[in-house]
């Protein structure tokens, strides 16, 4: 069996990164399949903090090969400063391979995101601007630019030409802005190649031999389920695939190869941006959640909205992600706190629910049906293994794997490496 995919189960910033970090030192390969700027994911090594968003978060496991993959787009610019980062930390970027077919996410993509969200006003998004959702809207429309495009001065160049000439009109009908003009572009960008060039390569190739020699292979997957284009809370969701089949689209595996899907999920929940959210807590309640987990985004900074573990929510994502077995992580800072609720359905009118409803209308008006289970004061960085655990929160724990149907597999009690707990 040598593909896992570890895959966000919810809005994304579930603590992707520290699980994929854990399971590095026995995988062979980490590739990052989806996504990209827009990822922020947090690795810590001792009091070390390692913020990766489109690095794979093996890049710091020595002996890992680390794969960006054609499902992503690259800010190479924001790239470079990643890898310099960790140039300068003394970690080593020779096993870093990038798809000669991932797209690029130039600057025009940023400022288009930038401009649409202001557009919108009320009605944003709530996007990360990083210009991910423009950057993938050129790819469906084929025009966008690949990462090989940038390694030749003419082509990237009629690249630029190619673009722009869709892009200006745009920005002048659409956003009252100035032409771009092709040359200021260029000089923005032409350094572009030489940045991925050492690293980029047929990654294809690489991975299919990987699979071929039964070399262990770990997807990290970027966002969660609910961010999915297709099964999450669209408009409110990026412009990618987060759910497990994204690691099989562009990267040479297909789905016959994967078995095991590593869903991570907080013991509570989170979400940046706008959208539904039926379980989320407001005023105090929210803001007691988010100063215990200290809930502020990655990449943007941003407060996130925080509220009770939602199971329809959960159980849906493990449907359409295909996840096999969980990881439970920030079960510590969330003790303190009194009475936990689980959110174990919906109540809309007179009738009940027990799924996630489809409809974005509904989601917005159901109102949870909340199980009480009690708290528990311990710090739970102290209770190394399950057997010693308090007891409440051991109770929280098999109640959440009870009513999502899938093994806890991984419970994550602190930011580091050693504050793990594997269950198997
Ligand atoms: P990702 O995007 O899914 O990789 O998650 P983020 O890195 O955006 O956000 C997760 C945050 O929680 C990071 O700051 C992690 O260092 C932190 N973290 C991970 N696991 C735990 C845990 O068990 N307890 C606490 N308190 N923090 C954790
Ligand atoms: P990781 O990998 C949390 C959210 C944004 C916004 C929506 C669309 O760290 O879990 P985009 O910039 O993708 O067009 O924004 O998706 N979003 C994330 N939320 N974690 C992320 O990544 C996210 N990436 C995008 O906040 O609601
Ligand atoms: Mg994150």
């Amino acid at each position: 069996m040598p593909c896992t995919v570890v895959v966000g189960a919810q809005w994304g910033d579930e603590a992707k990164g520290k699980v994929v970090d854990c399971l590095a030192g026995q995988s062979d390969v980490v590739v990052r399949y989806g996504g990209g700027g827009n990822a922020g994911h947090t690795v810590m090594h001792g009091d070390e903090v390692y913020k990766l968003h489109h690095l794979p978060s093996g890049i710091l496991s020595p002996n890992t090969l680390n794969v960006i993959a054609d499902g992503m787009v690259i800010d190479p610019r924001k790239l470079e400063a990643e890898i310099r980062g960790l140039r300068e930390r003394g970690c080593s970027l020779d096993g870093l391979k990038i798809s000669y077919n991932a797209h690029v996410n130039m600057p025009y993509h940023a400022l288009l995101d930038a401009l649409e969200e202001d557009r919108l006003g009320n009605a944003q998004i709530g996007t990360t601007r990083q210009g991910v959702g423009p950057a993938f809207m050129d790819k469906y429309a084929r025009v966008g630019i690949r990462t090989q495009e940038t390694l030749d001065e003419v082509q990237f160049r009629a690249a630029i030409h190619r673009n722009l000439e869709r892009k200006n009109p745009v920005l002048k009908a659409v956003y009252d802005h100035e032409p771009l003009s092709e040359d200021a572009v260029y000089e923005q960008c032409k350094d572009y190649g030489d940045i991925m060039r050492p690293h980029l390569a047929d990654t294809t190739a690489i991975l299919s031999k990987a699979a071929r020699d039964d070399k262990k292979i770990l997807f990290e997957g970027a966002q969660g389920a609910m961010l999915d284009i297709d099964a999450g809370t669209y408009p409110f969701v990026t412009s990618s695939h987060p759910v497990a089949g994204g690691a099989c689209l562009g990267t040479g595996i297909g789905p016959s190869q994967i078995r095991r899907v590593i869903g991570v999920s907080k013991a509570y929940a989170t979400r940046v941006g706008a959208g539904s959210f039926p379980t989320e807590l407001h005023g105090d309640e929210g803001q007691r959640l988010r100063d215990r987990g200290h809930e502020y985004g990655t990449t943007t900074g941003r407060p996130r909205r925080c509220g009770w573990l939602d199971l329809a929510a959960l159980r849906y994502a493990v449907q359409v992600a295909g996840i096999t077995e969980l990881a439970l992580t920030k079960l510590w800072p969330f003790d303190t706190l009194g009475d936990l609720k689980l959110g174990v359905g919906y109540r809309y009118g007179d009738s009940t629910l027990d799924v996630w409803p489809q409809r974005t209308d509904l989601q917005d008006m159901v109102e949870p049906i909340y199980e009480v289970l009690p708290g528990w004061d311990e710090d739970l960085r102290e209770y190394p293994d399950w057997a010693s655990m308090p007891l409440n929160a051991q109770r929280y724990v098999k109640r959440v794997e009870e009513l999502v149907g899938v093994p806890i597999t991984i419970l994550s009690v602190g930011p580091k490496r050693e504050q793990t707990i594997m269950l198997t």
